[in-house]
């Protein structure tokens, strides 16, 4: 490959990488009784190897009973599962990569009768999963309290254990863009109403973070436009309202934005060639990573019914970002089919690419 921004060191105050390939976080469900094993610290080790600069975990669910969908999904508090991140953080560390966890709380995604804890109602600001659909009441403010605060003490854990930073899941229709969203956000309290006070949960849950970690442990943010609820749904219409959206988050104390995307090549909005990435570096001035159908022709949305994809060119990724317009390029599905992508990208081995099978999650080591 010629000489490319992709495969130059990141340099910022807090953070270090080898290059800008991230690993996007991608739920699993291989943590029986929310433990991560030695088959997650091997997964996570074969894309550090594979020459992936930062690997951002799959979800991993904050200390709240409802905060997750399902037994194996991985959770980040308790002796065991702590235990078990390390393995999972060393085994990365000694591949010579970085790993950060993303922090989650599903909020009215849950379906409390396939979850832990199934006779207690799920959490949602306003106990919407989305307009018109209500599957409880809406958050006590003690409740909503107790989650910033153990969102909190997980990003402590993560310190704690040498995670690299953390990532707060703030996307895709799950609790805290269920606060974001006025779809799912009713409440006429301070937590709920403009969008000020849409963004107030996510703001305690930064500055809670801030506080317990120390001034320089990263904070990455995922937020996105769309919502699994509704893929047409937007925060910010305009780039304006983008600014009244990201600019509390970003001096509440987030280092870095992750703007998820079905696709990188698309434009945020009319008038500029911008993605959101583009857009959030530069109302914040933050570094940004972007995301969304990198190496490959077909978005995700299909990938959960076992939909595959054809790989596709990097070639306007790579100028975009030689560009200055995101510093990060995160790679979902295209790593979970081939731990050597990275790898292969940097030495051209552009014949060794794989289109992605779109198999059982299981099948793919
Ligand atoms: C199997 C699978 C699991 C996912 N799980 C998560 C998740 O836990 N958290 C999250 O923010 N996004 C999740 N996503 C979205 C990905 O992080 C990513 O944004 C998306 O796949 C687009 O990137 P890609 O086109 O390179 O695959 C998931 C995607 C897939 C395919």
């Amino acid at each position: 490959m010629p000489q490319t921004t992709l495969f130059s060191l990141y340099e910022s105050s807090k953070l270090s990488l080898n290059n800008r390939i991230v690993m996007a976080p991608m739920t699993r469900q291989f943590s029986p009784n929310g433990v991560p094993t030695s088959d997650v610290a091997g997964y996570y080790q074969r894309r550090a190897l594979g020459g992936t600069g930062l690997i951002i975990t799959e979800g991993t669910t904050v200390n709240d009973k409802v905060a997750t969908m399902d037994a194996n999904i991985p959770q980040f508090h308790g002796e065991e599962a702590l235990a078990g991140w390390k393995k999972v953080v060393d085994a990365v560390h000694g591949a010579g990569g970085k790993i950060m966890p993303q922090l989650w709380h599903v909020g009215m995604a849950r379906v409390a009768d396939k979850a832990p804890f199934p006779e207690l109602p799920s959490a949602g600001p306003s106990g919407l999963f989305k307009p018109g659909k209500q599957g409880a009441e809406p958050m006590t403010v003690a409740h909503i309290e107790a989650v910033i605060e153990a969102f909190a003490q997980a990003a402590a854990d993560a310190q704690a254990m040498g995670m690299d930073g953390i990532e707060i899941h703030g996307a895709h229709g799950y609790l805290i863009d269920q606060f974001f969203w006025e779809g799912t956000n009713q409440r006429t309290d301070s937590w709920g109403g403009s969008m000020a006070n849409r963004g107030r949960f996510a703001v305690e849950i930064i500055k809670a973070i801030r506080s317990a970690t120390s001034e320089n442990f990263p904070i990455v943010l995922r937020y996105s436009q769309w919502k699994q609820q509704d893929y047409t749904a937007r925060l910010a219409h305009t780039p304006s309202e983008l600014e009244a959206f990201l600019l509390p988050l970003s001096e509440a104390g987030v280092d870095v934005f992750h703007c998820s995307q079905r696709r990188y090549w698309e434009p945020e909005f009319e008038g500029s060639e911008l993605n959101l990435a583009g857009w959030t570096k530069k109302i914040t001035g933050k570094p940004t990573i972007t995301v969304g159908s990198v190496g490959l022709n077909d978005d995700f949305f299909g990938a959960f019914q076992g939909q595959g994809s054809e790989t596709r060119a990097v070639d306007d990724l790579l100028e975009r970002l030689d560009a200055g317009e995101f510093d990060l390029v995160a790679v979902g599905r295209a790593l979970l089919q081939d731990p050597n992508w990275a790898n292969k990208i940097k030495e051209d081995r552009m014949d060794e690419l794989q289109q992605y099978s779109g198999k059982a999650l299981a099948t793919l080591s």
